[in-house]
């Protein structure tokens, strides 16, 4: 329209000069480009949500809003399975042994070390707002952001943000909110989640009020457990089931954990701690369905505060031109492979997130097959804002749009450094008694692809595991050689044997433990540079089968508490420079 007035403008003068004209059409487009803006994201991350144990079948208004009106991602994973490095990682589009914040608490992670290692000038809302946005948060950013410590620094890159604060982060009746340069604020007595919805829609009034288009990151706690920091049993601090509003107390009362092969089974499973494990006796699982119904219960509050958020953009003009994303920071399991609630591990409860997108060209109603992380969505943001994308991302933007043709990848580098915690009242495992399980230090790779769907991982005390999900989708059958009780010796994947295949997958897990980049995005090509190896099904090869069989194993010489690459093991990978034949390698 604009433009054809120009057009007409330009046609109509007689004897103008071509200066005056110009000035007219670029008054007439820059006029344009302020009433169409860029478009406007809002990013809704709870906290510990699974997708696996089927919690988005009880949200309504998400599935209304955002799953029916947008796309889900039903492969999306996140890389670790614990809060504050799957956050760091988001906020940063980098691997966490690249961010090396990999615990929530310092010295290898939390607030403190995101600060020291320089993120607090340099990630996504920063970003954003150097591209023409303005940004807010409000909910919890990071672990150890505390009551202490939450001005020394300021957390960056916000308009407007109100924080919650440890340790008051989880208390579900007690929490503490910190807004922008303010001193913190005390919620007791009140719901969270009502907390969170009111701070919530104040900064989408600013936002909307904004000229500029507008970030508006929203992170409530649910279905996160509760952890009151005054309620200390036997000397711990418990994560007790979750609060929900009192309005949902009395939902879902017949709602049991799905009863899939993995749920508490007969025969122990994993590797490790996990697989020493006694089966739950009846009064445990009863609590564990108590606790799953929790954090359903929980889920209605964030459910009812996507609604509100919606119906606010969609009373203003906005909504056409707002992308909005919703996910978890990381899964949960509650029973399967015989574990109490919790996540840290690498299973598919943990690492398996929902995503759901709608927004301005993204398929409504439609299922995504693409293999996405949370790598991938700091440089889909940047792609939504129209801004190229960082050489440090270790991520690609995700496909949201049928024309927008994206580099994908068929790999998941899942990797945990530290304990592994457990969760609710039976938590108390850990060797002192504690619910903090030590040595849970493992790299993995998930990888799906045409024909194969697998999942690899080498733990810190040089345990493997090998799980071929399309013909054992609960992770039950270690087809690693020397350890299933089944035989699998027979098990082919795409026709070759079980031994070619890790030869492939543990070469392509050294790739990934310490890829930066491209390289995290394209590992296969620092093995075969020369040669077109872009998938698991081009490297199974039988031509390349002495290259893999003479590369170094991933290992680790001790188990460590956070990224120490001296426990690591070897770290370089052997890389055909000139081609692989095989000859060559004999
Ligand atoms: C938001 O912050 C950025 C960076 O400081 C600034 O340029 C922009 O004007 C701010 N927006 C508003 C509405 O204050
Ligand atoms: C609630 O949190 C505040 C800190 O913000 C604390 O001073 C107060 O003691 C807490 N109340 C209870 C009942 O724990
Ligand atoms: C739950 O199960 C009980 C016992 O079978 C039944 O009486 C009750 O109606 C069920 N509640 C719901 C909400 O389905
Ligand atoms: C069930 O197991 C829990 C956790 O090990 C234990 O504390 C409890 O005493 C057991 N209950 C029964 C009835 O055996
Ligand atoms: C954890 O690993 C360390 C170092 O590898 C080892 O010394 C220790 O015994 C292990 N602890 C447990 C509980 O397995
Ligand atoms: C990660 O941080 C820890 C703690 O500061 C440090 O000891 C370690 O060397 C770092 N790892 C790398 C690879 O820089």
């Amino acid at each position: 329209m604009k433009l054809f007035t120009a057009l007409s403008l330009f046609a109509a003068v007689d004897g103008a000069t071509l200066t005056q004209l110009q000035d007219a059409v670029q008054s007439i487009l820059s006029n344009g480009a302020h009433s169409s803006r860029q478009p406007n994201i809002l990013f809704v991350i709870t906290d510990d949500q699974d997708l696996e144990l089927d919690s988005i079948s009880y949200t309504p208004h998400i599935t209304r809003h955002i799953r029916d009106r947008g796309t889900f991602f039903r492969n999306h994973f996140v890389t670790t399975a614990l809060c504050c490095p799957s956050r760091v990682s988001l906020w940063t589009g980098r691997q966490a042994h690249n961010t090396n914040v990999t615990d929530v608490n310092p010295p290898y992670g939390g607030y403190p070390k995101f600060v020291e290692r320089g993120f607090n000038d340099d990630f996504l809302p920063i970003w954003l707002q150097q591209a023409g946005y303005d940004t807010y948060y409000t909910g919890k950013m990071f672990n150890s952001h505390t009551v202490d410590n939450y001005h020394s620094p300021y957390i960056n890159g916000f308009n407007g943000s109100d924080f919650l604060l440890d340790p008051y982060t989880y208390s579900y009746l007690n929490s503490t909110y910190q807004r922008n340069h303010e001193p913190p604020v005390s919620y007791e007595g009140e719901h969270t989640t009502d907390v969170i919805t009111r701070k919530a829609l104040g900064f989408l009034d600013d936002a909307l009020d904004g000229e500029r288009p507008f970030f508006l990151a929203v992170s409530p706690v649910a279905p996160h457990s509760n952890v009151d920091p005054n309620a200390i049993s036997f000397g711990k601090i418990v994560m007790s089931e979750p609060i929900p509003l009192e309005r949902h107390e009395h939902l879902f009362e017949n709602v049991t954990i799905p009863r899939t092969a993995n749920f508490n089974p007969d025969q122990p499973s994993g590797v490790n701690w996990i697989r020493d494990l006694p089966q739950q006796n009846q009064s445990v699982v009863e609590y564990n369905d108590h606790f799953y119904r929790s954090r359903l219960r929980a889920l209605q509050g964030v459910d009812e505060l996507v609604d509100s958020l919606v119906t606010r953009l969609q009373e203003s003009d906005q909504l056409d031109n707002t992308y909005i994303i919703y996910t978890s920071d990381n899964g949960f399991h509650i029973g399967q492979h015989r574990l109490p609630p919790g996540k840290t591990c690498g299973f598919e409860e943990d690492i398996r997130v929902p995503l759901f997108i709608r927004g301005p060209g993204v398929p409504q109603g439609h299922v995504q097959d693409a293999v996405t992380t949370h790598i991938d969505l700091a440089p889909t943001f940047f792609h939504l804002a129209g801004i190229p994308a960082r050489e440090d991302f270790d991520g690609t933007a995700i496909p949201i749009t049928p024309s927008f043709d994206a580099e994908r990848h068929e790999h998941v580098t899942v990797e945990y450094w530290g304990n592994a915690v457990v969760e609710g009242i039976f938590g108390g495992i850990g060797p002192d008694g504690s619910s903090k399980i030590p040595n849970n230090t493992y790299k993995s790779v998930r990888l799906l692809g045409e024909g194969y769907n697998l999942y690899y991982s080498v733990w810190c005390n040089n345990e493997h595991e090998l799980y071929d999900l399309s013909t054992d989708p609960y992770q039950l059958h270690n087809l690693y050689p020397g350890t299933s009780q089944l035989s699998g010796g027979d098990t082919r994947i795409l026709g070759r044997s079980i031994s070619q295949a890790i030869s492939r997958l543990d070469a392509l897990l050294m790739v990934l433990k310490s890829c930066q980049g491209v390289t995290c995005i394209h590992p296969w090509n620092v093995l075969q540079p020369q040669d077109s190896v872009n998938t698991l099904s081009d490297a199974l090869h039988t031509r390349y089968d002495g290259f893999y069989g003479a590369q170094p194993q991933v290992s680790f010489d001790w188990c460590d508490d956070g990224y120490i690459i001296e426990a690591e093991g070897p770290q370089v990978p052997l890389v055909s420079r000139y081609g692989v034949s095989w000859d060559v390698w004999v």
